[in-house]
Parts: C-alpha cells; sequence; structure tokens
C-alpha cells in the first residue's frame, strides 16, 4: 500500500536539513506499490524525485516534483537467493537502512562490506553514487541492481556494467528520475578477504585473529573522528568529488605545493585529495551566519544556522573558485543538487 501526501515538510528527511516542501510525496511499501503509483498519478522522468534517507541531496525550498520515499524495513528482510561454503548471494530491499544492514552482515559473518560501516542512507540509495571508503566500493561486491525503468514502465534488472559504474558516479546518477531502484542484490564471501591498505586500516593487519566487527569498529572510530554526525552538524559528507589528475599535473603541483596529498589510479592518472587543497587554501573552519567548512574535514561542508540551498551553493562556489585560483583545478559537487521545478 502507498500513502499519498501533499505539502510534506523534509526537513527532517535531508542530512543538510535544508528547509524544503513536497508538493506531492508518496510513501512506498513494496516493489508492486510503483506500478499502482504510476497508474493513479501523472508521475514522469521529469517530474520524479526518489528520496532514500536524504543524505546525499541539495534540495530547494520547494519541490514541484513526485517524491516517491520506500518506507524504512528492517536488515532480517534480507532474502538468501542462493549459498554455498564459499559465499552468499542476497537480496536486499531499497528502504534498509545502509548501515543497519552492513551491521546485520557482520552479525552473519558475511565478508565485504565492512570498510563501508556507519555511511549515512539507505541501500536503495547505496549504487546511485556508487558509495566508497577506505578502498571499498559498492560496486565491487553488487551482482545487480532492481528497477523500475520509469519511460520503459517495466521492471528490470540491470548488470553491474549496465549499472556504469564509476567514481561516486553511475547510470542512476546521470540519468536522474529515468529508473526507481526498489532491489539490489550482493554476493558476500563467507571467508575473510579484508582490505586494510587504508592508511587508518593499516594498523590492523598485523591484529592476530582478526575478525569482521574488529574492522567495522576501526572504520566507526576513523569516520567518527573526522565525519560530523548530521544529527549534531548537517551534512551531506563529502562535498566535492576528489579531483583526477594527469600525473604531470599531479607532479607540477606537487613542486609548488610540497604536501601535496596524491593517490596514483590504475589508468595512470592521479587522484588528488579535495580536503588538503580546501584546508590549503584556508577554508577548514570556515562559517558564515549560517553555513561553513568543518574544522577537522575541509571536504565536508556544514548547514550550522537554517542555511537554505542557495546558501549552502554559494559557498560551495567561493571555495570552487578559490580552488581554481590557487591550483588551477576544477572541483566537482558531489551531491546531487535538485532543482525547484520539475522538468515538466
Ligand atoms: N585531508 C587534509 N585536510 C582535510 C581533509 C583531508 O589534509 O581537511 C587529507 C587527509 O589527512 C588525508 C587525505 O586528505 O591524508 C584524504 O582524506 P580522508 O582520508 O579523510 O579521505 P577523503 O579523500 O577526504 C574520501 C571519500 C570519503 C571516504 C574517505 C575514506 C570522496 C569524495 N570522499 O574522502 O567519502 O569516507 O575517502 O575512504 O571520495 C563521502 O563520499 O561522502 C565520503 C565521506
Amino acid at each position: 500500500m502507498f500513502h499519498y501526501e501533499a505539502r510534506r515538510d523534509l526537513l527532517k528527511n535531508n542530512s543538510l536539513s535544508l528547509p524544503s516542501k513536497a508538493l506531492h510525496f508518496i510513501a512506498l511499501d513494496c516493489a508492486p506499490d510503483i506500478a499502482e503509483v504510476f497508474k493513479r498519478f501523472p508521475v514522469s522522468e521529469d517530474n520524479l524525485l526518489v528520496l532514500g534517507k536524504g543524505s546525499n541531496l541539495i534540495l530547494p525550498p520547494v519541490l514541484e516534483h513526485y517524491v516517491l520515499h520506500f518506507a524504512k524495513r528492517a536488515p532480517e528482510e534480507v532474502v538468501i537467493k542462493e549459498q554455498s561454503h564459499r559465499d552468499i548471494l542476497i537480496r536486499v530491499p531499497a528502504g534498509v537502512i545502509w548501515d543497519d544492514f552492513v551491521r546485520y552482515c557482520v552479525q552473519q559473518n558475511w565478508h565485504g562490506l565492512e570498510n563501508l560501516s556507519l555511511i549515512p542512507g539507505s541501500v536503495g540509495a547505496a549504487p546511485i553514487q556508487n558509495i566508497g571508503a577506505y578502498g571499498v566500493e559498492v560496486a565491487d561486491h553488487l551482482v545487480s541492481v532492481e528497477v523500475f525503468n520509469v519511460p520503459g514502465r517495466s521492471f528490470e534488472t540491470l548488470s553491474p556494467e549496465q549499472c556504469r559504474f564509476a567514481y561516486r558516479d553511475s547510470l542512476f546518477k546521470q540519468n536522474p528520475g529515468r529508473y526507481i531502484i526498489h532491489s539490489v542484490n550482493f554476493r558476500l564471501s563467507k571467508t575473510p578477504d579484508f582490505k586494510l591498505a587504508y592508511g587508518e586500516l593499516s594498523a590492523l593487519q598485523h591484529q592476530p585473529d582478526l575478525c569482521l566487527d574488529d574492522v567495522r569498529q576501526a572504520v566507526i572510530g576513523a569516520r567518527t573522528a573526522k565525519l560530523p554526525d548530521p544529527d549534531v552538524l548537517p551534512n551531506a559528507g563529502s562535498f566535492f568529488k576528489n579531483p583526477v589528475v594527469s600525473a604531470s599535473v599531479a607532479e607540477q603541483l606537487s613542486r609548488q605545493y610540497p604536501g601535496l596529498i596524491r593517490y596514483p589510479q590504475a589508468d595512470g592518472q592521479e587522484k588528488l585529495a579535495a580536503g588538503w587543497l580546501i584546508e590549503r587554501a584556508g577554508w577548514k573552519g570556515y562559517r558564515n551566519e549560517c553555513v561553513g567548512v568543518h574544522d577537522r574535514q575541509a571536504l565536508v561542508l556544514i548547514n550550522h544556522h537554517h542555511g537554505t540551498q542557495n546558501d549552502v551553493l554559494a559557498l560551495a562556489k567561493e571555495i570552487q573558485l578559490s580552488i581554481s585560483k590557487m591550483f588551477g583545478l576544477n572541483l566537482d559537487i558531489e551531491p546531487v543538487i535538485i532543482s525547484s521545478r520539475s522538468q515538466s
């Protein structure tokens, strides 16, 4: 069963706590509800927004869209589709909270997603920006994504190749409104497969009898030390992507700015730590009357006091300009910016 609500306040449905009202809000229980909603309302690719926990969105004051939201589901609703002594294939409803799911996997002794502990958001949102942390991306363990294809009005299952996953990017991020993700299928390992190369986890490499929960707790410790809790300091995680440049540009910048943090990529390019660039440009801990830059991780923007979409985007623009002037680099905004008007 779905439930329609007009003029629904979304202040508590977005982690930046931006004031926002949805003219049409529809809460869904399960996948078959989607087809019913399309029969009853004039929803289309151009006027649809699927809202999970709202932890990666920059919402406007008024949303003319039809906002669809899957009701919260318990991680115990995970369905086991197949398993062997080596691994397990599971189907997870979109409405499960991501970190409830990771905690459940750790409890079941299913390996693979522990480095993604404590990432805010829902399971259905995870593939959209291909969430990643500490050397793991959700795409590494995902076998398929079950969607409703909005223009085609049909249910489909998309392979990872069809999802076109890249660094904080996917088919879904590139085509907002075209797909409604209702379930995600993962293959997880029953035997240890720890990824501990990332700085803050490397101390675990020599720990005897390392278990999944040790890794989860180390990730939780690393994240809480730097990343603010949205319930206390409203934020959308990393606000910019780390820029990817050629090795020669990275080399040249390194000479000019010793200490520049570089991560060589498989294709010969280099990813630069945007947080370091923003800190070096003097923004860390900056705040105006409503919004600011986190004082422990300069990649995170904070809504301190009733800031709106415009306030957040104005600060982002100032930061982008200053990074462009100082380093000659473009910073791309990572969360999805939603405009007030739907396209229709
Ligand atoms: N750094 C600074 N100053 C800062 C922030 C960072 O010097 O203000 C330096 C750090 O000391 C470190 C390097 O920059 O040497 C990288 O920082 P960090 O380890 O915090 O990671 P990040 O590159 O800033 C990325 C992801 C995070 C993810 C972490 C850990 C992006 C856009 N962000 O951040 O993801 O948790 O790595 O894997 O790729 C998110 O996407 O919302 C997110 C939080």
